[in-house]
């Protein structure tokens, strides 16, 4: 049985240096990265190795992702056990949860990274990617979705989120925590979140022509650059305070927003839902509600702006917008 290992690039494969800045820049490939793992032979498990892009993940595309997605499906079709992606960390939650939206089948999509690139002393990403591919070889993994794995624990792509701008410890699931974790060599599950069913494939050419703002809300912020925004966008996310408020200035011009294209309201904190019917002022979230804007739950900003994404690219209005939050949020 074979892993397929597709590599996008990142921190993980940062060993060359750029011309001019003589920052690292991607370089290895994956045979470069698999032959680092001592232990990765012991896996019991071939892995088959495609070379995508060697890239920064800050200008992968969702383009790019479901084409990654696309190329493991046919490797699980073609027998593979699990797919493993190794891509920067700078985006990994937003393109695991997409990659997440839409992956079909039982067998693990694993994506990893690493924090500190092959030149530093402690490089963490021959041990990521040796989890990565225990959890993708594990029949503990089926049926749970995208994972990603880093520093041994075991996150819901739904969930987790990047933390700290240089830690190891980075991505953490703050509301639900890891799924599990993989312990000497031995991938433990130890929560099993229900999982929703994938949306289906976007058309590509509506896909790239959706266009999703987000907006974070802070402190005496009037919302004056949103003016115009649905003459060029066809949704919004808006990261609110607390549990889902701005500024009473504000609220009528998202209200004026929200007649017009998908408005999902979110939390900027990093944790915890949306509320529905605690608070009463102007701009608070059953003002805004009220309004029409759609409640983004638990689901943080920047997943929810991938969410409305491929729902708008589905060709869905806000009540189907609003359904498929309530669903998934
Ligand atoms: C990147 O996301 O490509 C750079 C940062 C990282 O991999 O941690």
């Amino acid at each position: 049985m074979t892993v397929a290992l597709f590599t996008l690039g990142g921190t993980i494969s940062m060993a060359g240096r750029a011309a001019g800045t003589g920052g690292v820049v991607a370089r290895l490939t994956g045979r470069d990265l698999t032959a680092a793992v001592p232990g990765l032979a012991d896996l019991g498990e071939e892995l088959e190795v495609h070379d995508v892009e060697a890239m920064p993940s800050s200008s992968l595309t969702f383009a790019q992702v479901l084409d990654v997605v696309d190329a493991a499906s046919r490797a699980v079709a073609d027998g593979a056990r699990g797919v493993v992606v190794s891509q920067g960390t700078d985006s990994l939650e937003e393109t695991a949860y997409l990659a997440d939206l839409v992956w079909p089948h039982p067998e693990p999509f694993v994506v990893t990274g690493a924090m500190r690139n092959p030149t530093l002393a402690g490089a963490d990403g021959p041990a990521n990617l040796l989890a990565a591919a225990r959890v993708a070889a594990s029949d503990a993994a089926r049926d749970l979705g995208v994972l990603v794995v880093l520093d041994d624990e075991i996150h819901a792509a739904r969930w987790v989120r990047k933390q700290h701008s240089t830690s190891t410890s980075t991505f953490g699931s703050r509301d639900v925590g890891p799924l599990g974790q993989v312990i000497e060599e031995r991938v433990r599950v130890l929560v099993r979140p229900d999982r929703p069913a994938p949306l289906p494939w976007p058309d590509a050419g509506r896909l790239a022509a959706r266009r999703v703002a987000l907006h974070v809300v802070s402190l005496d912020d009037d919302g004056a650059q949103l003016d115009g925004l649905a003459d060029t966008h066809d949704g919004l996310v808006v990261a609110g305070f607390g549990a889902g408020h701005v500024p009473a200035t504000m609220a009528p011009r998202l209200g004026a927003l929200a007649e017009r294209i998908p408005v999902v309201l979110t939390s900027r904190t990093g944790g915890g839902s949306v509320l529905s019917h605690t608070y009463g002022a102007v701009g608070s979230e059953v003002d805004l509600l009220a309004r029409g804007l759609v409640n983004g739950g638990l689901l943080d900003p920047y997943k929810s702006r991938v969410l409305l994404r491929l729902l708008l690219a589905a060709g869905a209005d806000r009540v189907a917008v609003a359904e498929a939050f309530a669903a998934r949020a």
